[in-house]
């Protein structure tokens, strides 16, 4: 998604400035082309060098250090920005950019540029949580600048609190928000993910192999393009991704109950999760033992939560509804079908059969059926750009 944006990276002087060369590589993996910027308190922390090498290209220091006169760094650099990211951002930075001063490079850069800016505050708590710091970041705000917070922890300084730089996870998100389209925006979406697990007996559950990752991805890309976020999933490793309501269940049931209740007001729901349609008839309370004579289990079936939505679905337009379906066999008719049954707006067909698609990999290949007959085939993609893919045909739905 960042290939071929421009992102200035501005560092000013704290101690955070040497996490700043890990982000700037994680900046580049994604694709982006990464233009250092440094305060020259900055550059007693962290060497240009180190930055220069990490960028692949020079990195400007001052307002005066041109290679050739006739280009003013402050307002080239700054026309060829997709977006500023300020981080570390001392007190000193944020004062000088709410104040809008240009006396060094990093602030004048800000001021002469008109793409999206980024402010990621670092510094001793107590500078933090001081008024002037926080009206200056009130300011910052006020100006259309989005401020990722700093973690709360131990500091450099050997104290507790809030201003450590935040985690990349965040700060990423808001990168990749500022740089999406926002067709999402005043947008509520729910989105289900991975498996439920039915328990037995205390140690044993029924489950199968989803990992969450589609569901995952589909709740972080329409978080990015600017919709309102509810992410319901079973249990899964992937940690909770910023900025939504996330809601952690464990069975089918569970599930079922959280989605209807929240389903009210809603625009979208998408419903990725590989919910198990049976549970066992009896929860033993004490681990089940073998005896010698094998076991015959009982089952009873689960609520199908989409189709109890799409039952709904005929008093009023929305929600939209999205279904997945895993299929190993007649892919398309087992589609069509449970796009009926369940009275889909959308249906995206996995191949479980497949090794680089469905269950447990990084990419998929899905089929798309729309209510209206028409069907897509969509190539191999990562998970996310399969959401992205998915995004875009329900906001073309919605427009409709
Ligand atoms: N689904 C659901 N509630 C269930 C079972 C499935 O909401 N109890 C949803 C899934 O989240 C998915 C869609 O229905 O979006 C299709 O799920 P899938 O397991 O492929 O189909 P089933 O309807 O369960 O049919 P079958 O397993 O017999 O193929």
């Amino acid at each position: 998604m960042l290939t071929d944006k421009k992102i200035i990276f501005a560092v000013s002087g704290g101690i955070a400035a040497y996490k700043a060369a890990d982000w700037i590589r994680k900046l580049r993996r994604e694709g982006a082309e990464v233009q250092v910027v440094m305060t020259g308190d900055a550059t007693r922390f962290v060497t240009p060098l180190t930055f220069a090498a990490l960028s692949g290209q020079k990195v400007y220091e001052g307002m005066f250090d041109l290679d050739d006169a006739e280009r003013i760094p402050h307002i080239s650099l700054a026309a060829k920005a997709d977006l500023i990211l300020v981080a570390p951002a001392t007190a000193q930075t944020i004062a000088r950019l709410a104040s809008g001063m240009a006396d060094d490079l990093p602030s004048a850069l800000v001021l002469a540029n008109q793409s999206p800016v980024i402010i990621c505050p670092a510094m001793n708590s107590n500078m933090y949580l001081h008024p002037a710091t926080q009206a200056n970041l009130e300011r910052l705000k006020s100006y259309g600048y989005q401020i990722v917070d700093p973690d709360s922890g131990c500091l450099a300084c050997d104290t507790e609190g809030p201003g450590r730089l935040a985690d990349w996870s965040s700060a990423k998100e808001t990168v990749y928000s500022a740089l999406s389209e926002q067709d999402l925006a005043g947008r509520k979406v729910l989105v289900t993910a991975g498996p439920t697990h039915e328990p037995l007996d205390p140690v044993r559950y029924l489950g199968n192999r989803s990992s969450g990752r589609m569901g995952f991805a589909l709740a972080v890309t329409a978080r990015r393009r600017g919709a309102e976020v509810t992410l319901v999933t079973g249990p899964t490793e992937i940690p909770d991704p910023p900025g939504m309501n996330v809601v952690r269940i464990t069975t089918a049931e569970e599930m079922a109950a959280e989605v209807l209740e929240l389903s009210a007001g809603l625009d979208v729901i998408v419903k990725a999760a590989a919910v198990s349609d049976f549970r066992p008839a009896d929860y033993s309370t004490g681990k089940l033992k073998k005896a010698g004579a094998g076991f015959t289990l009982e089952l009873r079936e689960n609520r199908d939560i989409l189709k109890i939505l799409g039952e709904n679905k005929e008093k009023r337009p929305l929600p939209l509804l999205v279904g997945f379906a895993a299929e190993s066999n007649n892919f398309i008719e087992e589609g069509w079908r449970k796009l009926r049954d369940k009275n889909l707006d959308l249906l995206a067909i996995n191949d479980i059969t497949s090794d680089d698609a469905g269950f447990g990999v990084e990419t998929n290949r899905i089929t798309l059926l729309k209510r209206n007959g028409d069907q897509e085939n969509m190539p191999l993609l990562s998970k996310e750009d399969t959401a992205n893919l998915i995004w875009r045909r329900v906001t073309r739905l919605l427009a409709e």
